[in-house]
């Protein structure tokens, strides 16, 4: 299954968000992983390499790919519907490598915040993602939300939201975040994600991957 975590706004927590559901996924649910870092700076990789050294046993492989290069990995991709392939996106939407990758995508997870500048960014990437693979689920996630904020648009982002996907509980903006950035979660990070992440995993991931553990399951699947 291949789980695409994209949004064309940088900083939205893209890149924070794909690690915590990657470690989530392998140690909550105990699926196996894989970490596709697509994004520019390829800063997932290389955190994870300085994990590695860190770390006794690394739970899940990150590989750092390059838009042009997906093409190729997409039989891998098939041959192993088993495994969760998490793609980490680069901000930006002008590429034509991503024409490949959304083809492959079966779930996209989304986080944005509520401002106007992030909504445009993620109705635009939901468009472009759209017209490519129209059947493609959206879960928005909205992130880093301050609780002593009022968000002025926040009912008629979700409307708009809607209309296009599901929008999740949010996640708030707390320090700890930062922190995130090997193969464990810290501590103070789990509580906040995990009403976030049971509901995509049961909702969204959990049948789709039982479906490919059943013999002749993937095979058997339509596309
Ligand atoms: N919920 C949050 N609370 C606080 N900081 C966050 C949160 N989510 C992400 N961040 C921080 O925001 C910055 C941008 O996140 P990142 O995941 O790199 O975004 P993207 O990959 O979309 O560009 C990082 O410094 C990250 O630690
Ligand atoms: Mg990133």
């Amino acid at each position: 299954m291949v789980i695409i975590i994209g949004n064309q706004k940088g900083g939205a927590g893209k890149s924070t968000l794909t690690l915590l559901l990657a470690n989530y996924l392998t140690q909550a649910r105990q699926r196996p992983v894989t970490v596709i870092d697509m994004d520019y700076q390829q800063s997932l990789a290389q955190k994870f390499e300085r994990a590695k050294v860190l770390e006794n046993a690394e739970p899940y492989a990150v590989i750092a790919l390059a838009l042009d290069q997906f093409g190729k990995e997409k039989k891998d991709l098939k041959d192993n519907p088993e495994v969760l392939f998490l793609v980490d996106l680069p901000g930006k939407l002008d590429d034509d490598g991503l024409i490949e990758v959304f083809k492959a995508a079966d779930l996209a997870i989304c986080p944005f915040s509520y401002d106007e500048f992030s909504f445009e960014s993620t109705v635009f990437f939901s468009l472009v993602l759209k017209k490519i693979k129209p059947a493609i689920t959206i879960v928005y996630v909205p992130n880093r939300i301050k609780a002593n904020v009022k968000y002025e648009i926040l009912t008629d982002v979700n409307e708009q939201l809607l209309l296009l996907g599901e929008v999740t509980q949010a996640i708030p903006d707390r320090i700890d975040f930062q922190r995130a950035n090997t193969f464990q979660t810290p501590d103070g990070v789990t509580p906040l994600l995990l009403p976030v992440f049971d509901h995509i995993y049961k909702k969204h991931i959990q049948q789709n991957y039982e479906r490919n553990q059943e013999p002749g399951g993937p095979d058997a699947q339509q596309d």
